[in-house]
């Protein structure tokens, strides 16, 4: 047990929570409800759990390898669409077809990243794993948007 393995868990332990916040979300999209006040607390708290032992880690072991840019930007993309989603839902500016492609397409950029951490591939196939993820979801936005048309 040393500091690397404490603060790889404290990091690990906030993709969870982001992973368990979107799931949150996606139930109350579906549910008809808005966990915009658990979401408002818990969403900066995982945030920053990822963020900044993930900067320690970066900087005590691997430096800035091509997987690691991409967890950044794609980090800093999801706290931005996140937060803009959650802030608009709760103002009435944004709707719930919006909001449901916002989660998927959120849903699919941290699990593009989940194979970025894991794999640690180069940046090419890091930035195609986060392209395949945001395609998934948007995919998957479109399929049901068919569904509620047709059915
Ligand atoms: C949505 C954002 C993120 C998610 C879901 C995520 C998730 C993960 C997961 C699950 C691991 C464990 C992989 C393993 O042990 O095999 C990991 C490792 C790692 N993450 Fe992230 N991460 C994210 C963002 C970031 C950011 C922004 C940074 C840098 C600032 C970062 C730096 C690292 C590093 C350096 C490791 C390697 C640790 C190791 O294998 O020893 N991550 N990440």
């Amino acid at each position: 047990m040393d500091l690397y393995s404490i603060v790889l868990f404290v990091h690990i332990v906030g993709a969870l929570l982001l992973f368990v916040l979107l799931t949150v979300e996606g139930v109350g999209l579906r549910a008809g409800f808005a966990p915009a006040s658990l979401n408002r607390v818990l969403g900066p708290i995982s945030a920053l759990a990822i963020l900044f032992p993930g900067l320690y880690l970066m900087k005590a072991q691997w430096g800035w390898t091509g997987w690691v840019v991409v967890g950044i930007v794609t980090w800093f993309l999801i706290a931005v669409a996140g937060a803009g989603t959650g802030i608009g839902v709760m103002r009435g500016r944004v709707g719930k077809r919006a909001a449901t492609v916002s989660w998927l397409v959120r849903v699919g950029m941290a699990s593009g990243v989940v194979f970025d951490m894991t794999v640690k591939p180069n940046l090419l196939v890091s930035v195609i794993a986060v392209a395949a993820g945001i395609a998934l979801g948007a995919a998957a936005a479109l399929a049901g948007r068919r569904e509620v048309v047709t059915t």
